[in-house]
């Protein structure tokens, strides 16, 4: 018996050398450890083997079987190796991992930043969180003033401070224009683009909590309305491209005399009139001359110097941008994948 167990161990290593693909492996497999296998059949002999000598010859049935499964093995894995080798075609083109890329916002506003940047303006930003005063006293909006309504604001539940009073989330980027005037000491020229988050508590289609506004302030000797229109005109062509045009129509804010808003003319129709912008026009934001008022909470000489602000959407002038109507506005934030790879 042990010269036949020793039998099968060479055959079948000679035999495992000569296997080339896993079905043949399989089919040796079980010609030696199937049920009617060599093995099998040749190790059923212990019962006949004689007490004393049955221990000597169990340890070689299980040594036997040891040393060709570990055969099987090693051919297996030779087997793969070959088979993988022999699969690979290096010159494939790579799976290539999906790209992401900034948010649609955050792209705006590092392109607006750069347009302004050009023409000598610095960026700044301002707290996110800050005191009544800046957010509305200094910008001509006392307490109780009826235009400190269309402001709807956040108040952070903490102690009022002075005159500067209570904290809230800052509702527009003006509440930086006084704070860059004390940045500046009171000594103009100033050029600022305020880029930030604001916060005001609506949620609906075409509002969310949060959003982002930029805020442009020029202060010098001499500035004046042609100043304002100008740089306007400027934002339209880089940012809008070169056919738009830009319109001033009088309106009202507390913290500039006189005040406009500004217009764009519609890129779906030209300027004719479409579904989108009605009247070939589209909306921008807020503008005007500075305050004597602001300029003056800000420690700047009204008498001296003039200035102009304006403070527009950024996620409203995008979309004029991009040419879109998006049905409900939050889906920017909703972080919905689908929504933002198509940009
Ligand atoms: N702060 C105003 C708002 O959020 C927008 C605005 C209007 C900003 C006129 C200005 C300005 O700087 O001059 O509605």
């Amino acid at each position: 018996m042990e010269k036949d167990l020793l039998n099968i161990q060479e055959d079948t290593h000679k035999k495992l050398k000569a296997v080339k693909t896993s079905q043949e492996l399989t089919a040796l497999y079980l010609s030696v450890f199937g049920k009617s296998g060599r093995f099998a059949q040749t190790a059923k002999r212990i019962q006949e083997i004689p007490k004393d000598k049955k221990k000597t010859i169990g340890l070689l049935v299980n040594k036997v079987k040891q040393t060709i499964d570990d055969s099987f093995d090693k051919r297996k894995k030779e087997l793969m190796e070959t088979s993988i080798k022999n699969k690979i075609d290096v010159t494939i083109p790579a799976i290539t991992p999906p790209l992401g890329h900034l948010h649609i916002t955050t792209l705006a506003i590092s392109e607006i930043a750069k347009i302004f940047e050009r023409i000598g303006f610095t960026r700044v930003r301002y707290p996110e969180i800050d005191r009544e005063w800046y957010a509305f006293e200094s910008l001509n909006m006392p307490v109780n003033h009826p235009a400190r309504d269309d402001f709807e604001t956040f108040f952070i539940d903490a102690p009022p401070f002075g005159k500067l009073g209570r904290l809230v989330l800052s509702p527009h980027t003006s509440s930086g224009q006084v704070r860059e005037m004390e940045r500046m000491r009171g000594i103009p020229p100033i050029r600022m683009i305020n880029i930030a988050k604001c916060y005001r508590p609506n949620w609906d289609i075409s509002h969310t909590p949060m959003f982002h506004q930029f805020e442009g302030l020029v202060i010098d000797r001499g500035i004046n309305v042609t100043h304002l229109k100008g740089t306007f005109e400027y934002f339209a062509r880089e940012f809008f491209g070169p056919k738009r045009k830009i319109r001033l129509r009088p309106f009202h804010f507390q913290f500039t005399e006189p005040s406009f808003e500004v217009d764009i003319t519609c890129d779906m129709c030209g300027g004719n009139g479409c579904r989108l912008c009605k009247e070939g026009w589209l909306e921008l934001g807020g503008s005007g001359m500075v305050h004597p008022n602001v300029l003056a909470a800000g420690k700047i000489d009204p008498t001296l110097y003039t200035g102009y602000a304006f403070g527009w959407g950024i996620e409203r002038t995008y979309m004029m941008k991009a040419g879109i109507q998006i049905d409900d506005l939050r889906i920017l934030y909703a972080n919905d994948i689908r929504f933002l790879e198509q940009f």
